[in-house]
């Protein structure tokens, strides 16, 4: 058990003081989270009006608001299900009694709901639309405002649950033990336990899970190690600070664990763990002190990253304490751990301070983008790096624009959510439009007054959610006080509804091109058809600069001949990279060529990741050039898709009817 043995007293009692530390932060949040008015008229594309603001959820968080959560759950391997209870403890809002609880569901067995430990009246309605089966839960005497009532639901997940993978043994790498995780962004929590599944409503959890294999959790362990049940084992963990029901977050297999750092370390399968422990040990302390100094110091006592099977949909996703994250980043090379300072970066944006719904996630991966950019400039010690990184954003932008359309509701920085399911509308465009926003503020107000902003921002909110607008107020206020009059005139300039409801591009900056400046000159001698290749054209550069170098050469507007990409492959070794980064941007460029024999290793790239971003443009192009192909292989690797990945590409495949069933 070489997690338990590694997660020494030392470490579970310092992450359990930080936590303490944070907790107080959060008491003091609370207050303040009731009171923000969430009663406005937006902007024309996301008018709308009370009872809550944020429109991917079914419940009545206006009236009641989930304070604690306790999960118990059995993982049941062989019935692929989480099977046990959820306690919700929650406090009414309002002096009116509120007679009713309602929770969003989504394919979840009830057997039961206890209110106050007797048994209730409750009853799940129909779906209808992409937020699933409300649950209706009647509270007869209702509860005078302050007071809490706890619910105790007895539930076990179904086939149908599309948080959920497991994994059998045989798609293991070691075959030894089956696997199973969960991914609840956006409103995926919902189809593991009835919940208010809003990032508006944030809750404390206490996990008590029950599994044959070692279990990771979005808690700190509370155990030095678990207790036996039987053949079986209880794992506890506690997440003192409060949690959107999106990061609520399980793991369960054959999980080793090794130290990347202070208060870090990795989990992942026996056979990858060397290579994990490696891939990230060097960075994870200096992305960890950037990040810190950036912003202010850790709230949540341990960092850790879990590196999952290759099905994982994400890149990784930043559930608190342990980060799951994508076997892709693990190429063997260092190139692609700057995911991990974007989940770190996580621990501030979008976690400690998170955008109220959907419709404002540019809050959350806007703001990261951009503490993402700042870490990397940091550890670099060189802003061209961060330039960098901003200009390989802006192409990605442009490409989502165009293929969107420039007018679609999808290129608006704030995107109406109203009948969408957040995963249909899930694009570049909140990342990066919402970079460039919190860039433009920036260098509107100077590096040395944002870094004061930084700070503020992020403490004034911890512990909240929040929607565009009250960005725009905290920032205007901030910037209102005395020694930043002079600011006045330019922060009148800020076009603020424009910036949030503007399809299309926004205005294009100023970029340091230095380290872009020798991918555009190679990809230029590329359009010579006698250009003689050498390894040594990129041997010298990043992974991103070949990226953005492969990227270029993609979107020529004569595409390269079968020929001269084979020759490209070949010379710069991207067919036999373990880097899926570069390899699948070379079967993008492969495919524009027409290259038919690459059809095969494309196909086969398919059936090794998972990670959608990879996946899907693959089956899209796979889909042009050779349909048959494309949907034999979709077909072939079905169950190895994450029931997330799966869904989309079917919907990009056109092999089900567009409406989220
Ligand atoms: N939180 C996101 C992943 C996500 C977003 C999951 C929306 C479900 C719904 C995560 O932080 C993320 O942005 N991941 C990126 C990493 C990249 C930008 C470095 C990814 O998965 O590619
Ligand atoms: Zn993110």
């Amino acid at each position: 058990m070489l997690m338990w043995g590694f997660l020494g007293l030392g470490r579970l009692k310092r992450a359990r003081l930080a936590q303490e530390t944070a907790t107080s932060i959060a008491q003091k949040a609370t207050a303040a989270q009731s009171s923000h008015s969430y009663r406005r008229w937006f902007g024309a594309s996301i008018a709308r009006m009370a009872p809550v603001r944020d429109p991917n959820t079914l419940s009545n968080y206006d009236a009641w608001r989930t304070k604690h959560t306790t999960a118990n759950f059995k993982v049941d391997f062989d019935a692929k299900s989480l099977r046990g209870s959820i306690v919700l403890e929650l406090e009414s809002q309002t002096d009116k009694a509120s007679n009713e609880i309602i929770l969003d569901s989504s394919y979840v067995d009830v057997s039961s709901i206890k209110l106050n430990s007797a048994p209730s009246k409750w009853e799940i309605k129909d779906r209808t639309g992409p937020n699933g089966s409300p649950v209706h839960i009647s509270v007869p005497s209702g509860a005078s405002k302050g007071e809490i009532v706890k619910l105790e639901i007895d539930l076990a997940t179904t086939e149908k649950c599309t948080a959920l993978q497991w994994l059998t043994p045989a798609q293991t790498s070691n075959k030894k033990a089956p696997f199973m995780f969960s991914q609840c962004q956006a409103i995926h929590a919902r189809s593991i336990f009835p919940c208010q599944d809003t990032p508006d409503v944030k809750s404390t959890y206490n996990f008590n899970i029950q599994s044959p294999h070692v279990v990771v959790a979005s808690g700190v362990p509370l155990l030095d190690a678990p207790e036996e049940a039987g053949q079986e084992k209880v794992y506890r963990f506690q997440q003192k600070v409060p949690i959107p029901s999106y990061l609520f977050a399980l793991a369960s297999g054959d999980i080793a664990s090794a130290p990347i750092g202070k208060r870090s370390s990795v989990a992942t399968g026996p056979n990858e763990l060397k290579a994990s422990q490696w891939e990230l040990q060097d960075d994870m302390d200096k992305f960890m002190d950037a990040a810190e100094k950036i912003v202010f110091p850790y709230q949540w006592g341990e960092y850790n990253v879990l590196i999952l099977p290759p099905s994982f949909p994400y890149g990784g996703m930043e559930n608190p304490i342990f980060t799951f994250a994508t076997p892709t980043i693990i190429s063997g090379d260092r190139q692609n751990i700057d995911v991990i300072a974007h989940e770190l970066a996580h621990s501030w944006s979008g976690n400690l301070v998170t955008s109220c719904s959907w419709e404002h996630f540019w809050l959350n991966e806007g703001w990261t983008m951009y503490l993402e950019r700042r870490i990397l400039a940091s550890i670099h010690k060189n802003d061209a790096y961060f330039d960098f990184s901003a200009i390989i954003g802006w192409k990605h932008l442009e490409e989502a624009i165009n293929e969107y359309g420039e007018d679609h509701e999808y290129t608006k920085l704030c995107i109406s959510h109203k009948g969408i399911d957040p995963d249909d509308a899930f694009s570049t465009v909140p990342y990066e439009k919402g970079f460039h926003f919190i860039y433009y503020l920036d260098r509107l107000v100077g590096r040395e007054n944002f870094d004061n902003f930084v700070p503020h921002y992020f403490s004034k909110w911890a512990n909240k959610s929040l929607d565009s607008y009250e960005f725009k107020d905290t920032f205007l206020e901030f910037f209102g006080a005395p020694e930043y009059s002079s600011l006045k005139s330019k922060l009148s300039e800020i076009d603020w509804e424009g910036r949030f409801f503007n399809p299309g591009l926004p205005p294009k900056p100023e970029f340091d091109t230095s380290l872009v400046d020798v991918c555009f000159q190679l990809a230029d001698k590329w359009k010579q058809k006698d250009f003689s290749a050498s390894p040594s054209d990129i041997s010298s550069w990043t992974g991103n600069q070949v990226l953005v170098f492969l990227n270029v050469v993609q979107n020529f507007e004569v595409p390269l001949t079968p020929e001269q990409s084979q020759k490209l492959g070949r010379a710069y070794g991207l067919t036999e990279t373990k880097n899926v980064e570069l390899k699948s941007a070379y079967y993008q460029i492969a495919m524009k060529a027409k290259d038919t024999s690459s059809y095969a290793g494309v196909a086969e790239l398919l059936g090794e990741v998972g990670r959608m971003k990879f996946v899907r443009t693959l089956f899209r192009s796979l889909n042009t050039v050779d349909r048959d192909l494309a949907v034999k292989t979709f077909k072939k690797n079905r169950d190895f898709y994450h029931p997330i990945c799966r869904g989309l590409v079917e919907k990009d495949l056109g092999l089900v009817a567009l409406e989220s069933a």
